[in-house]
């Protein structure tokens, strides 16, 4: 999977994926939605990744799917309205 590195990743996101981009996405360890999102335009394209580089999802494991969702939605192809 190729993320075009010229446009803007948040662009790929629905409007309600780009809310809250300054709050705690996993709240147990403090990680950032941004933070996320950054780490994933960087090349964590996995949740294992991200688990990794931010330590998003390492708690409780609850906020997963959530991860899942962006990496689904920036890594995809074409542009998501
Ligand atoms: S909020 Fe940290 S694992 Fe879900």
């Amino acid at each position: 999977m190729k993320i075009d590195p010229v446009s803007n990743p948040l662009d790929k996101l629905p409007p309600i994926l780009k809310k809250n981009l300054d709050r705690n996405l996993c709240v147990c360890n403090e990680v950032l939605k941004m933070d996320i999102i950054d780490a994933i335009v960087n090349g964590a394209t996995s949740v294992g990744e991200i688990k990794k580089q931010t330590f998003a999802t390492v708690g409780s494991g609850c906020c997963t799917q959530q991860v899942e969702r962006l990496i689904e939605c920036l890594c995809s192809p074409e542009t998501k309205k």
